[in-house]
């Protein structure tokens, strides 16, 4: 009786020893195209989002961290970012991503700050050349939608392709599947034609 139970076990773990999953969460490699999805969120918003694309697409997820964190209290963060915009200031990053060439299509991301691109995005691209890469913007935001953010990421890298972006209220992060399903969809990227 012990043999027989042992060897259903065995014999289910050897059907799902084939199993593959549909979405390979962790390949960047997927169908030859690279990927990478960069992105900084301050609360977290933008990070859901950026999950939630790896889950569909896979690619290697990076979040840009800073040198000196931006301050815990949300206004004093509202401020800080105001200042630091206005001055052009950059803040010094402590990510790095030293692998940039190897990737094709990168999926950026960015919380809406000041009707532009976070700081440290900004950044991010005013130190790495994206000449020749594909770049699919996401952001995330109170409101304001991208508002300048596109044509000031396009002022950072004006050889680069940049596809149609998605940008989605904050609250609605956490549950985005299906905008950012319906947004891959639009831009014809699924984990399997890449
Ligand atoms: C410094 C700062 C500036 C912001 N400026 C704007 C803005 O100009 N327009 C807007 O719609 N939302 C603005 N927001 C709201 C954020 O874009 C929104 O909460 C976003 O989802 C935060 O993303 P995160 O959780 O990834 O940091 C701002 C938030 C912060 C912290």
């Amino acid at each position: 009786m012990k043999m027989a139970v042992l060897a259903i076990i065995a014999g289910i773990l050897g059907l799902f020893s084939g199993f593959q999953p549909l979405v390979h969460a962790a390949d960047s490699s997927t169908g030859g195209k690279k990927v990478l999805i960069l992105y900084y969120s301050w609360s977290g918003n933008t990070r859901e989002l950026a999950k939630q694309i790896q889950v569909q697409i896979g690619g290697d997820l990076i979040e840009l961290e800073t040198v000196k964190p931006y301050p815990t209290d949300y206004n004093q963060t509202v401020d800080q970012a105001k200042k630091e915009l206005e001055a052009k200031y950059l803040p010094p990053l402590k990510t790095r991503v030293d692998n940039l060439a190897s990737y094709d299509l990168i999926f950026l991301g960015s919380p809406n700050w000041w009707y532009t691109l976070s700081g440290p995005v900004r950044t991010f691209l005013s130190q790495n050349n994206l000449a020749g890469k594909t770049v699919a913007p996401f952001m995330t935001h109170g409101g304001g939608g991208f508002a300048n953010s596109i044509n000031d990421l396009k002022a950072f890298c004006p050889n680069a392709t940049i596809l149609e972006g998605l940008a989605l209220s904050g609250g609605r992060a956490k549950n985005a599947q299906n905008d950012v399903k319906r947004w891959l969809n639009t831009l014809g990227i699924a984990s399997g034609n890449l």
